[in-house]
């Protein structure tokens, strides 16, 4: 969001509640590697990106909510003592609300005006943005000591609770912990990370978008979390101490393979490679071994399309088009949830226009749609904007 799109955020605070509000920046997320392996406690490779919300916020000094989202014109007013699951944005927000209340934390409520340029549904976590941003904010005007892990988990219970996500926590991780030009290489099985510095002065990171709107809540992401936990729980029979598909080895799949059937076996084989690759990918980011980063994803996103079976017609065509020059493209995949969304690439900066023009053309020609194109910065997670003496 440009500083111009703050001010207005600002402005239509002080419009309707005649005060001055605290201002705080929350972004979305691109993910280099690692997809669909926060939830089996793998590594995800994920990064905070300059596309973000922004929040103007206040006590409310009662117990009602007054809450505005600029981009959809639309206000809603509650009361705290009437949280529940609903829809849209405010379903999200709410669910925020309902984990400080279910710590005790919710003391009275708020007024906020918020907007941004996440696009949603094109898996750049946008629903993360919006609930780390708003958890963050009232956990500063309220003074309530959270941390950024109890922020990001109380911003993942909103989405499993409200929105019917069962989504892992990679998302929360990187809205409220990423740093600028920095990739976090995050272990989901303890929640340590490392900051990987992105620095890259030869190829750029851009976002296609398939204007193929992903709609999480819809039970295919649950189904794969589904098929996961019944294939650990399989092998668990035989190896005690497996607690996720963290722990499981290719020997232990083929050792279980009749009794997980061919679905399951495949799409655990597939979260098996996926987190030996981001922990490889990780390696070569800090040798900054590009064609060997975008081998990995090419890998990745062929393994996401055909065997965990979470991509799209567009998404994979795409991808096919990055990988006609590889000198070009060194790396490309579907990035996030799948089902629609964007295809994440590392490309020649010098060919990011011959790039787009040929991907403009022959997507229109093919699906009479007009993709999007993301060039994207790596930025600091959430944050308080200092308000001007
Ligand atoms: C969504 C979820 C994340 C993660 C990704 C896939 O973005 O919210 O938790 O599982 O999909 O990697």
């Amino acid at each position: 969001m440009k500083p111009t799109q703050t001010h207005i955020i600002t402005q239509k605070f002080q419009e309707r509640f005649k005060k001055k509000p605290s201002l705080f920046v929350a972004p979305g997320r691109i993910n280099l590697i690692g997809e669909h392996i926060d939830y089996n406690e793998g590594f995800v490779m994920p990064a905070a990106i300059d596309k973000h919300f922004v929040f103007a916020v206040a006590p409310s000094g009662n117990e009602k909510c007054n809450i505005y989202a600029h981009d959809y014109e639309e206000g809603v007013s509650f009361s705290i003592h009437d949280l529940h699951p609903g829809e849209a944005w405010i379903n999200y927000l709410m669910g925020v609300l309902d984990g400080f209340r279910r710590k005790d934390l919710l003391k009275g409520g708020v007024d906020c005006v918020f907007g941004g340029n996440i696009p949603s549904g094109a898996g750049m976590a946008s629903s993360a943005a919006l609930c780390c941003g708003f958890g963050f904010a009232l956990n500063e005007i309220f003074s309530m000591g959270l941390d950024r892990k109890a922020l990001a988990q109380i911003a993942q219970y909103s989405e499993h609770e409200f929105a019917d996500v069962n989504c892992g926590i990679m998302d929360q991780y990187a809205s409220l912990f990423g740093e600028k030009n920095s990739a976090l290489l995050l272990d989901c099985r303890n929640l340590t990370y490392k900051v990987l510095p992105f620095h890259c002065s030869s190829h750029s990171l851009l976002l296609v978008d398939t204007k193929v709107k992903h709609a999480l809540g819809s039970t295919a992401y649950n189904d794969r979390r589904d098929a996961c936990e019944q294939g650990m729980k399989m092998i668990r029979k035989k190896h005690p101490l497996v607690n996720s598909l963290r722990d499981v080895t290719r020997t232990m799949l083929y050792e279980t393979q009749d009794q997980l059937g061919e679905d399951i076996f495949i799409k655990c084989l597939f979260i098996v490679a996926e987190i030996s690759r981001a922990q490889k990918a990780g390696e070569l980011l800090k040798r900054n071994d590009w064609k060997g980063f975008g081998e990995l994803m090419y890998e990745a996103h062929w393994g996401l399309s055909q065997a965990y079976e979470v991509s799209c017609e567009e998404l994979d065509y795409l991808v096919m088009l990055a990988e006609e020059d590889k000198g070009m493209v060194p790396g490309s995949r579907m990035m996030g949830g799948g089902f629609g969304g964007c295809t994440i690439n590392l490309i020649d900066k010098d060919k990011e226009d011959i790039f787009k023009e040929i991907v403009s053309q022959k997507y229109f020609a093919t699906f009479k749609k007009e993709p999007d194109f993301y060039s994207i910065k790596l930025s600091q997670g959430v944050h308080k904007l200092m308000n001007k003496p």
